[in-house]
């Protein structure tokens, strides 16, 4: 039984769900099986979320380099995820789960994008629990877009060119209604970021694990919550300051060091 402080849970959890298609293989399928099957990881992510209270999770659903792969496996993707959503949109209303996109809506077929919107507008006034979908999103395309809205407004005369701040810019982003990024989780044994939300993982915390996406279950998802809490997530500043020391102790604590040759650091 993982033991977890409720107090210290992240608000917004992104997932990388990665290893399907190994998870497939290794079970002498067709990659596609293993999307289908990840399904139900999502299924448990998002009640797990629900269960501990956990308001925000976004999770990577096909890059702007997924388009790379065969047409027939993209194809099927497409499929999955719209009669994931229509099969879904009843439990999702039921159980007042806000459903949020992000990502180029340009190349992702009509269809799909119809069924999205409609879970979209009838889950607009949930606030349980908010998924947020990144579909056909790149973290650089996603900075290039921002940047782009935010020089219209410039020569539109909305805003001053030198008033740019990273708060600004935040709010050009498609996380602008959304919190900061505490936890990202990797599935499926990669260490990388593979262009998912690359402006807001300034100070996220990161967990990879090597079990493949599919059989990533609640178990794990609780496990990696547990990982985060071990974290002192210090934003900068010293652990001491975090630790709240007595006034006095931190005082001494902040005086700067002499960087003497006597006084031993050599580097
Ligand atoms: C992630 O699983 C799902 C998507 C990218 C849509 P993969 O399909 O990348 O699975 P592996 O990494 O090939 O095992
Ligand atoms: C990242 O997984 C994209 C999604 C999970 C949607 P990939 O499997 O596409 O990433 P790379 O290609 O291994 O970096
Ligand atoms: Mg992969």
């Amino acid at each position: 039984m993982v033991h977890l402080d409720t107090d210290k849970l992240p608000r917004h959890v992104a997932i990388i769900m990665d290893g399907n298609g190994r998870w497939a293989k290794a079970r002498l399928r067709h990659r596609v099986f293993g999307h289908e099957e990840g399904a139900n990881s999502v299924r448990d992510v998002v009640q797990c979320c629900l269960e501990l209270g956990i308001p925000y999770l976004t999770l990577y659903a096909f890059s702007k380099e997924n388009w790379k792969r065969p047409a027939s496996e993209i194809r099927a993707l497409w499929e999955l995820l719209k009669r994931f959503i229509r099969s879904e949109l009843p439990d999702l209303i039921a159980r007042e789960i806000r459903i949020v996109r992000m990502g180029d809506p340009e190349g992702i077929p009509g269809d799909v994008l119809d069924e999205l919107q409609s879970a979209i507008a009838l889950t607009s006034q949930f606030e349980k629990l908010t998924v947020s979908l990144a579909i056909n999103y790149g973290g650089r395309q996603e900075i290039v877009r921002a940047a782009t809205l935010f020089a219209m407004d410039v020569q539109n005369g909305r805003i001053q060119g030198t008033d740019l701040t990273p708060d600004l810019f935040s709010r050009y982003l498609f996380t602008s209604h959304l919190p900061e990024v505490d936890l990202l989780i990797r599935t499926g044994g990669e260490r990388r970021v593979s262009n998912f939300l690359l402006w807001q993982m300034a100070y996220t915390e990161f967990y990879f694990t090597r079990i493949l996406w599919p059989d990533f279950r609640k178990s794990h998802f609780l496990e990696a919550l547990r990982d985060y809490q071990q974290r002192e997530r210090r934003f900068g500043r010293t652990g001491e300051q975090l630790r709240g020391k007595s006034k006095s102790e931190s005082l001494l604590d902040d005086r700067p060091v002499e960087m003497t040759e006597s006084s031993g650091i050599t580097h």
